[in-house]
C-alpha cells in the first residue's frame, strides 16, 4: 500500500506545505516565494488542487471539493500567520537598529569662522572708526577715469605699468576694468561728499600680476583719505603711527621713504618696524629691519580739483594699505596664496576668532 498522501491530492498539497514550513520563513523573499508556491493564482498548488475537481466522479466530487476547500482555508490561515510573525520580527529589526542612545555625548556642530583678512579688516575698521573716519564703499568694476585718469594717471603714462590692468570693455566711452586699487573710490567720495572728509575704504582689487608668496592677482586694500583745511605730511605720520601702534603694539614704529604716485604729491612708502624682530633685521623683513606695508601721500592739488575742492583752501594725506600682507604679518603665515586656496587646515585655525 503506497503512502496516502502521495495518492490524494489533499494531503499532498499538506504534507508539502508542512514540509516548506518546518524551518520557518526567515525573510521576506522566502515569506514571498512561499506565498507564491501555494496560493499563486496560475501556478500555486492549492489552486490547482481544484483543477482536479472536474476529472473526478461526480459523486466524489462535492466531498473532494470540501477537503480542498479546508485544506484551502488551513494554509491561508497558516501564511497570514507566518506574514504576521515575521512583520513582528522587522518591526523589532526596524526599532532596534533606530534605536538612539541617550548616554551618548552629543556631536557638536562645527561652527563656520570668519576668513583671516575679514578678521583683520574689521580690526581696521575699528581703529579708524575711533579716530573719526567713516567707512566708504565703491563698484570693483570701474571705469578707466575712476582708476586711472582722475588720478592723474595720463593715457599712455608709464605709472600705469605698475598695476597691470583686467580690461572688462575697452569700447566704453571710458573703458571698463577691475579696478586696480582703491585709490578711484577716493575720487567717487570726494565728488559726492566735497571736503572736509575722512574716510577709509576697504575693498578688493585686482592686478595682472604674476604670482607669488606675496603678490596675489586678487587682494585687498585699505584706502585712507582725510581731506581738511591745514593737513600736511605730519597728520599722514601721526595717523600711520597710530594705526600701527593699535594693529601691531605701540612700540612699532613707521617709515617714510620718498616715491612716486601721480596722484600724490610729495609721495611715500609706508613700512612698519619688522614686528618680529623689532626691527634688528630677520628672515622675515629680509634684514632690512622694516616691512613695506602701503603707499600714501599728500593728496596732488590737481586731484582736489577735479573733484571740485579748492586746493587752495583745502589739502589731504591719503593711503593705500596692502590688506593681506596685513594678515600675513599678523598671523605669521608664509603665502598670501593661503588666503584664496580654501584649505579648511588653514582656514579653521581662525575659526574662533571674531
Ligand atoms: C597703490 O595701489 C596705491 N593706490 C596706494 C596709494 C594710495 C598711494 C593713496 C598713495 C595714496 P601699491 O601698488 O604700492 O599702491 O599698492 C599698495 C599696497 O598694496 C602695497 O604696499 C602692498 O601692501 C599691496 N599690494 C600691492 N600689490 C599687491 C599684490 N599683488 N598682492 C598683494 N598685495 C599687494
Amino acid at each position: 500500500m503506497g503512502d496516502s498522501s502521495s495518492e490524494d491530492p489533499v494531503a499532498r498539497v499538506l504534507a508539502q506545505f508542512e514540509q516548506d514550513t518546518a524551518q520557518g520563513t526567515r525573510s521576506r523573499s522566502d515569506f514571498e516565494r512561499l506565498k507564491g508556491r501555494f496560493l499563486g493564482r496560475d501556478r500555486g498548488l492549492v489552486p490547482a488542487l481544484f483543477a482536479n475537481v472536474k476529472a473526478l466522479p461526480p459523486s466524489e466530487r462535492a466531498a473532494f471539493g470540501a477537503r480542498a476547500n479546508a485544506a484551502k482555508r488551513e494554509i491561508e490561515e497558516a501564511i497570514a500567520r507566518l506574514g504576521e510573525d515575521l512583520s513582528r520580527r522587522e518591526q523589532r529589526a526596524r526599532e532596534a537598529s533606530e534605536t538612539v542612545d541617550v548616554t551618548l555625548p552629543g556631536r557638536r556642530p562645527r561652527l563656520g569662522g570668519l576668513h583671516p583678512v575679514t578678521i583683520v579688516r574689521r580690526r581696521i575698521e575699528q581703529i579708524f572708526l575711533r579716530m573719526g573716519y567713516s567707512i566708504a564703499d565703491g563698484p570693483e568694476i570701474e571705469n578707466d577715469r575712476y582708476n586711472f585718469e582722475a588720478l592723474n594717471f595720463p593715457p599712455e603714462h608709464p605709472a600705469r605699468d605698475s598695476q597691470d590692468t583686467f580690461f572688462v570693455d575697452r569700447r566704453a566711452s571710458s573703458p571698463l576694468l577691475l579696478r586696480t586699487h582703491t585709490s578711484p573710490v577716493q575720487i567717487r567720495e570726494m565728488k559726492k561728499r566735497g571736503a572736509p572728509l575722512k574716510i577709509i575704504v576697504p575693498g578688493r582689487v585686482y592686478r595682472n600680476e604674476s604670482v607669488d608668496a606675496t603678490h596675489a592677482a586678487v587682494f585687498n586694500q585699505v584706502e585712507g583719505l582725510a581731506v581738511d583745511r591745514g593737513i600736511s605730511l605730519a597728520d599722514l605720520k601721526g595717523t600711520v603711527e597710530e594705526f600701527f601702534g593699535a594693529l601691531f603694539g605701540r612700540e612699532t614704529r613707521a617709515r617714510f621713504i620718498p616715491t612716486f604716485f601721480p596722484f600724490v604729491e610729495p609721495g611715500v612708502d609706508v613700512a612698519a618696524s619688522c614686528i618680529f624682530c623689532k626691527g634688528r633685521g630677520c628672515g622675515k623683513c629680509k634684514g632690512s629691519g622694516w616691512i613695506e606695508l602701503a603707499g600714501a601721500g599728500l593728496v596732488h592739488p590737481k586731484v582736489l580739483a577735479g573733484c571740485g575742492i579748492d586746493p587752495e583752501e583745502f589739502s589731504g594725506f591719503a593711503f593705500g594699505l596692502g590688506l593681506d600682507r596685513v594678515a600675513m604679518l599678523l598671523y605669521e603665515f608664509p603665502d598670501l596664496r593661503l588666503l584664496l586656496d580654501g584649505d579648511e587646515r588653514f582656514l579653521r585655525q581662525f575659526a574662533r576668532q571674531t
